[in-house]
């Protein structure tokens, strides 16, 4: 066996050891696959892999996506890998990488299928800050009491590029609010999402602006506690990085942020695995503009 998985934490979180020269072998690539739904998040201490290495693998594991062609600041000319950091040398708008600071599910806001993984490799690293947090958002709604899952069955949530950016700017000017909007449409997306094994998880984050239906204060704050609840320890993995590092979770049933930080100097490679599920649908005009009502 080239390849082994060891839990981090009983909800949440594994650690593969494999060497390099093994990373694409069937075995390993069978063996990630499934450990990645059972763990959601794996770990490869320090196995410093390439930018070729890295897309190999994504490869290995499923249709690679560029997700971010349309994100201000992406290199349209990179082939795939989309490079996070504050460094404007790198990323010319790192504004969209001060949004990663809050919980989010990446790629929720677009109206494609939800990205299947994220895979996530440590070149420079901060002294600042700058681990990573994930949530496992099917354990989250495994443990909420019976009553309360009942109650959120059938919920739908609108999804925006302005909420998640929201928290970056404060008080955004109207040119800023104009362009995000004209960016990409609100989504609209059930909060308990049935996967297609039948597994259930909640669909959160701060890019969550309102529930269909009900006053904007009411759904935002219904969207707030579960946001909480699914940040409790029990649930959650921090990563504190070493150089070489690389990390895949599966973006469908997580949610992540970065410890803040300040320096210019971290910078990570990120490529995406596209998924097959599309939970959501553009959102109806008329259940956004109700979110602007507070009752
Ligand atoms: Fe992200």
């Amino acid at each position: 066996m080239s390849v082994t998985i060891e839990a981090i934490k009983p909800r949440i979180g594994g650690r593969v050891l494999v060497d390099q020269k093994h990373l694409l072998d069937d075995e390993v690539v069978e063996t990630v696959r499934a450990a990645l739904e059972e763990r959601g998040v794996l770990v490869f201490p320090q196995i410093n892999v390439s930018d070729e290495l890295q897309l190999a693998f994504t490869d290995r594991l499923g249709e690679r996506v560029n997700f971010t062609r349309r994100v201000p600041g992406s290199d349209v000319s990179a082939p795939d890998v989309y490079k996070v950091t504050l460094d404007k040398k790198i990323n010319k708008e790192p504004d969209y990488v001060l949004g990663t600071f809050f919980w989010h599910v990446d790629g929720v806001t677009m109206d494609m299928p939800l990205p299947k993984a994220t895979v996530l490799s440590a070149r420079h690293l901060s002294d600042t800050g700058g681990s990573t947090e994930f949530a496992n958002l099917f354990a989250a709604y495994e443990a909420l009491p019976e009553a309360e899952k009942r109650e959120l069955e059938g919920l739908r949530v609108i999804h925006t590029l302005e909420a998640s950016v929201r928290p970056v700017y404060g008080h955004p000017s109207q040119e800023r609010l104009d362009r995000w909007r004209s960016m990409v449409d609100p989504m609209e997306h059930p909060l308990v999402w049935t996967h297609a094994d039948g597994r259930k998880s909640l669909l959160i984050g701060t890019h969550a602006d309102g529930i269909v239906g009900m006053g904007g204060a009411h759904g935002r704050a219904l969207l707030c506690r579960l946001q909480q609840w699914a940040a409790q320890p029990d649930f959650v993995y921090r990563h504190d990085w070493q150089v070489g590092d690389l990390v895949i979770w599966n973006n469908e049933g997580l949610m992540h942020r970065v410890v803040p930080y300040t320096d210019t100097q971290r910078v990570m490679h990120r490529t995406s695995i596209g998924g097959h599920e599309k939970p959501g649908r553009i959102a109806d005009a008329g259940a956004v503009a109700k979110l602007l009502e507070p009752t």
